[in-house]
């Protein structure tokens, strides 16, 4: 495939790997090629969940998968978190049925986070699991969501409360899909690659900070460093902690929460963006961590810098206070022995779990 890059994914306990194909160009003879080089455009048929917001942006998108998919059940589903639901997985499996799908049949989940943790969930439990490929449209899904794994849907109770583990036999990530992402959506998935550098990548910081404007101008070669870097990055610790066990210090999946624990509390607190949130969680890690004497004030200064160059919002411009998000923190699954599983920042690239007390976060205030 010309112009492609591959990154491997393999996850050691269940003996499975499969390719994050990075291409420039969605055409119809790049989707071709990649679905025929694996072996999977051999007449067997796919159910595609293509997102509505999507599908209307790039309608070429959806032709090409219907030519290479004749027989192919094509269903649009919108990208907000009410599609996200055990009814529209029931909705879903109950066509798969009715058109007569089959154990070698797959899914192809054409969207955000939204459509690949939906697709992911339907195929990973349809006849005991089906094969899903992800074509992922936004920078969050490109650089995160689609890679390692996880499904979900939500209950009325709480988001992301029922899921599975189920790895896709590839990702497709064709970088044009971005031109066309609202820039708020945009942002957020940028708030993840912050995430990805600060806690884990020392030289894709010092990139991101040297190149901040042609990021946000998503120059197609920037793209396909930063899909590149993030996935390898979390391809390198789902492969040896697919669970999150914390297998080990250089693979502990718990380390991908960093800007998170917080983040989802001032997700829910005040309704904002995931990516968003995970940018000001970062900076607030950030703070914590020079607060405690975790990292370097030095430290704290040049992610305060990156996060500012890049537009995101931070601690300083974002309106947070901490018993606001409190309560949503202590209701968080990360707690082990009465303690906070927090993700604090040694250096920049160098994030380590620090098991915390709930009244240390006070160091945050003033
Ligand atoms: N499975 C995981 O590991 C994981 C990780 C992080 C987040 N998530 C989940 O991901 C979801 C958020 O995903 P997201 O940020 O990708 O957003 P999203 O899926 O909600 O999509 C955002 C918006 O962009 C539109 N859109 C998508 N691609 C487009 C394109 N190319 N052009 C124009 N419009 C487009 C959608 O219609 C939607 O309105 C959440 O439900 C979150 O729980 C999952």
């Amino acid at each position: 495939m010309s112009g492609a890059k591959r990154v491997p994914v393999r996850i050691k306990r269940q003996d499975v790997s499969y390719p994050v194909i990075i291409q420039p160009r969605a055409s119809q003879s790049a989707l071709s090629r990649a679905f025929s080089s694996l072996g999977l455009a051999d007449g067997r048929r796919a159910c595609v969940l293509v997102d509505s917001g999507f599908a209307g942006a790039r309608p070429d998108v959806e032709r090409a998968l219907k030519s290479i998919f004749p027989h192919g059940l094509f269903l649009r589903v919108a990208g907000s978190e009410a599609s996200k639901t055990l009814a529209s997985a029931s909705g879903i499996l109950g066509k798969m049925v009715g058109a007569g799908f089959t154990r070698s049949d797959l899914v192809v989940a054409v969207g955000g986070g939204v459509i690949g943790d939906l697709g992911g969930f339907v195929a990973s439990v349809y006849h005991r699991g089906i094969g899903v490929v992800h074509i992922p449209t936004t920078l969050l899904a490109m650089v995160d969501s689609s890679v390692g794994g996880k499904t979900a849907v939500n209950l009325p109770e709480g988001k992301n409360l029922v899921g599975t583990f189920h790895q896709p036999l590839a990702v497709l990530d064709f970088l044009d899909l971005i031109e066309t992402l609202p820039e708020a959506d945009y942002r957020s998935g940028l708030g993840e690659v912050y995430k990805y550098a600060v806690g884990f990548d020392a030289r894709l910081f010092n990139y991101l900070g040297s190149n901040a404007a042609r990021v946000l101008a998503r120059e197609p070669a920037v793209l396909a460093r930063l899909v590149r870097d993030c996935v390898a990055i979390k391809a390198r610790i789902v492969s040896l902690d697919e669970r999150e066990t914390g297998a080990s210090r250089a693979a502990d999946r718990r380390l991908l929460n960093l800007g998170h624990t917080l983040g989802h509390g001032l997700e829910k607190a005040y309704r904002m963006p995931h990516g968003v949130a995970v940018a000001i969680g970062v900076t607030l890690a950030a703070r914590f961590s020079a607060r405690v004497k975790l990292c370097r004030q030095r430290c704290y200064d040049e992610i305060m810098e990156l996060g500012e160059r890049l537009g995101l919002d931070s601690e300083r411009t974002a309106r947070w206070r901490l018993p606001e998000i409190l309560p949503y923190v202590k209701r968080d699954k990360k707690m082990a022995g009465g303690r906070l599983q927090f993700i604090g920042i040694k250096s920049i690239g160098r994030a380590v779990v620090r098991p915390t007390r709930l009244e240390e976060l006070e160091v945050l205030k003033g």
